[in-house]
C-alpha cells in the first residue's frame, strides 16, 4: 500500500523534529561542557545520538515503503541557556512537543487506514514514555543539585553510569 501524501508529509516533518531534537541536545551538551559539568554533557550528547537514530528509523521506514524522503529545514537550537535547570527544561519541552507530534501522526495513520505506519509508530509512542520519564528524572536531579551544588548531580551520574535510567 502506497503511503498517502498526508502521512508522507507528516513522516517527513517528524524526521525534521527528530533532527531538531538532536541539534538541541548537542547545544545542551555543549552548554554543560562549557559549564564544566562533563557527566551532564555526556548524557545530553548521548541523547543527541539517539534522536539522530530516531530520524534514521523514520527515513528507513519511508524508504522501505518506496516513499520520497524530503528532509525539511531544521531550526537552529538555542546558543546557550540561563542555567542548568533552564537547559533541562528546554529538553523537557522538546520531548513533550515530540510526544504530541507522534500522537497526532498516529491518529492520522489510523484515519488514513495506514496500519503499517500505525504499527511502526507504536515503538515511538513507547519510547516517548521512556524519554519523558528520563528527562523528568534528570530535571529533578538538576533542581536538587541547584540547592545542594551541581557536583552532587555529577557524582550521581558517574555512579549510575552516565545517566542511569536512560542506559537500560
Ligand atoms: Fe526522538
Ligand atoms: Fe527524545
Amino acid at each position: 500500500m502506497i503511503i498517502s501524501n498526508k502521512v508522507l508529509a507528516a513522516l517527513n516533518a517528524q524526521v525534521g523534529m527528530e533532527y531538531e531534537a538532536s541539534l538541541k541536545y548537542d547545544a545542551i551538551g555543549s552548554y554543560f561542557t562549557l559549564e564544566e559539568l562533563p557527566q551532564l554533557a555526556k548524557f545530553f550528547f548521548k541523547q543527541s545520538t539517539e534522536e539522530r537514530e530516531h530520524a534514521h528509523k523514520f527515513i528507513k521506514f519511508m524508504l522501505d515503503r518506496d516513499a520520497q524522503v524530503a528532509i525539511p529545514a531544521i531550526p537552529a537550537p538555542p546558543v546557550t541557556f540561563d542555567s542548568p535547570v533552564a537547559a533541562v527544561l528546554e529538553a523537557q519541552a522538546s520531548e513533550k512537543k515530540v510526544s504530541s507530534a507522534i500522537h497526532s501522526l498516529y491518529e492520522l495513520a489510523l484515519s488514513e487506514k495506514d496500519h503499517a505506519t500505525a504499527i511502526m509508530l507504536q515503538w515511538f509512542i513507547t519510547e516517548q514514555v521512556e524519554e519523558e520519564s528520563t528527562i523528568r528524572q534528570m530535571l529533578k536531579f538538576v533542581q536538587r543539585g541547584k540547592e545542594s551544588g551541581m557536583m552532587t548531580v555529577e557524582d550521581y551520574l558517574v555512579d549510575a553510569g552516565e545517566g542511569g535510567k536512560s542506559d537500560k
